[in-house]
Parts: C-alpha cells; structure tokens; sequence
C-alpha cells in the first residue's frame, strides 16, 4: 500500500522542482526528493523534506520506492539544457531516457497512484505550422533534448496501458521566474539580467527575432497541483499562447538594468526552435488551469529577485 501523503520529487533541487517541494510541503505531503545536484543546488532545497543525493539514472534508486512507498510521483529530475544535449547526447538521453524508465519501472512496482510528468511544450512540437499549438500537433523534437523528452513521454504511456499507472503530462512553455540559473531550456532571462547587471554584454543568436512563450513558475506549480486530482492519463500544454521575442526581452532587461551596451551577435544556434507558442485550452477545461502572472510583472519581479541573490 502507498503512503497517501508522500510525494516523491525527481529533481527538487532544480528550478523548478524546488518551487514545487515548497507548494507540496505548505500542502502538508510529506516530501522525498531524488537529485544528483547536476544542475540543481542544495540551497534550493527546502529542509523541511528528506533529501538522497542520488542519480535516477546510474545509483540504485528502488530501495527509496521501497521503503517510502509514495503514492504521487512528480518526475522533473532531467538533463534540462537543449544546448548540452547537442554537445553530449548520451548524458542527456541516460538522464532523460534511461532515468525516467526506471523511476517509472520502480513506480510500478511499488504501487505509485500515479506519476506527473513534467514535459517539454517548447521543444517537442519542432517548427509547427500553426500557432499556438495544441496537443494534437505531432511532436517533431528537432533537439536531441526534445526528442528524449518525448521518450520520457512515450514510456509514461507505455506504463498506462500496460500496467494502468495513471499518469498526467505536462508540457511547459518556456518556464522564468527566481531561482533559475540560466542552464536550463529557458535561461535567457537570468542570462541576460545577470551580465548586465554586471556590466557585461550577452550574446543575442540568430536574428532575434526568435519567439517565445514565457509561462512563469508559479503557474507551473499550480499546473502540477491541479494534475494531482485532475486531468489523469491526458497530456496537456501549459503555457500562455502569448510570444515574446529574445530582442525584446533584451531590450526590456536592458531598460530595467540601464545597461548602455550593444549585445553581441552570435551564429544560430541547430536545435534551437525558431517560434513556438502553446494553446493551453485543454488544460484549462480539464485541470481548470490558467495563466495568471502577466509577463510584465513577472519579469521585474524576477529581475528584482536576481539582483538581489
Ligand atoms: N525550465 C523550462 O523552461 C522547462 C520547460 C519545459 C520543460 N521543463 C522540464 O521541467 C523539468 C525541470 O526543469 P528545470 O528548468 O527546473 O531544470 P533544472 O535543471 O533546474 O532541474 C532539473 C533537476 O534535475 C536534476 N537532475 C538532472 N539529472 C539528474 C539525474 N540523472 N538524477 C537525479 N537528478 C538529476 C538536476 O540536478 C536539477 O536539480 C525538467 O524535466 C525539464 O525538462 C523545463
């Protein structure tokens, strides 16, 4: 038998998963968080959950199945960087891949109800024609990052309907707020705040003119919270259907920052999607989920946030 109140966050030191062990604990789960510290960092994690520096990929992870029986599983632990799965690929499918078949196989083992599976909506869809995007557009990764992703998706899937482990997918839009380092599928922001602020010009790839969906982490939690009760064995876009390109992002940093300097220019970067926006009106007629925080706003509270850490 699962223990209803335990949660067991994959990588809770990271941006994101961090932010959501807080939100699990202020709701009273008693929380078990899997990192190996690869990108996240230990001053994220709240100390009030039980931390094992381990990795879901190579340490052995099912005497922690075993022994807390969590009954949800919020699988975030990822090799999380588009650029870094181009330069080693195999680090980051043995992370993406191998890593999330074997939470999975452990989570079917020892009676999980179910898995929250926190994928990828700015890397999976390619280039589609239309946009937003909805969740019925083919997934065509052009990442070695969005492809193993999805992998972590099919396997999710598999495990439903070979062994009814329900499951819900969540795909992100391009996750900002505090605590993000820059490493990630969405750094531009910390990037870009952090050089500036230091006086230091940022690099701008390709034209510019590249377009994002921003959705911010606040959102993102409230999406994996709803998905406890709601929206089981469906995959669903969390994002905003709203764009904003790298050019205005710069430009909205630099006037916050009064940064007087001309960005760099860099080569295109392969792998990197040209424009993407995400239909989020699945999620919000099956987990009664919307976008709150405006980007505006959330972006001056973010780059209070990094001036001031
Ligand atoms: N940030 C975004 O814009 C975004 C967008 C879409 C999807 N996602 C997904 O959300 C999840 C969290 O992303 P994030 O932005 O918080 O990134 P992050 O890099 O801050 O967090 C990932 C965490 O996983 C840990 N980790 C990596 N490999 C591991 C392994 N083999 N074993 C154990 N722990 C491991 C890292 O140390 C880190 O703490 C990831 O699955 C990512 O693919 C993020």
């Amino acid at each position: 038998m699962a223990n209803e109140n335990t949660a067991l966050v994959t990588g809770g030191a990271g941006f994101i998963g961090s932010h959501l062990v807080d939100e699990l604990l202020r709701l009273q789960y008693r929380v078990v968080v899997l990192d190996n510290l690869s990108s996240g960092q230990l001053k994220n994690i709240n100390s009030a959950c039980v931390f094992l520096h381990v990795d879901i990929a190579k340490d052995p992870i099912e005497s922690v199945f075993e022994k807390e029986k969590p009954s949800l599983v919020f699988h975030l632990a990822a090799q999380s960087s588009v650029a870094k799965s181009a330069t080693d690929p195999v680090t980051d499918a043995q992370s993406n891949i191998l890593g999330t078949l074997r939470i999975i196989e452990n989570a079917k083992k020892y009676g999980v109800h179910k898995i929250i599976y926190s994928s990828t909506g700015g890397a999976i869809y390619g280039e589609p024609p239309e946009l937003p995007v909805d969740e019925s557009s083919p997934a065509i990764p052009l990442s070695h990052y969005g492809l193993s992703k999805l992998h972590g998706e099919q396997y999710t899937k598999l495990y439903r309907n070979l062994y009814k482990l329900k499951y819900t997918i969540l795909r992100y839009a391009n996750v900002y707020g505090p605590r993000q380092d820059g490493n990630g599928e969405a750094g531009v922001i910390p990037i870009f705040a952090s050089l500036m602020l230091s006086g230091k010009q940022p690099t701008i790839y390709g034209d510019g003119n590249q377009k994002r969906d921003f959705v911010h982490v606040h959102d993102v939690i409230k999406a994996n919270i709803a998905a406890i009760t709601k929206g089981d064995n469906q995959t669903f876009n969390i994002g905003t259907s709203k764009m904003h390109s790298v050019n205005q992002i710069y430009e909205l940093i630099k006037e916050h920052t009064s940064f007087n300097k001309e960005a760099l220019q860099g080569q295109h970067r392969p792998g990197d999607v040209y424009e993407i926006s995400l239909d989020y009106s699945k999620a919000q007629r099956e987990l009664e989920w919307s976008p709150e925080r405006a980007f505006e706003q959330g972006l001056q509270e973010t780059l209070q946030y990094i001036e001031t850490h």
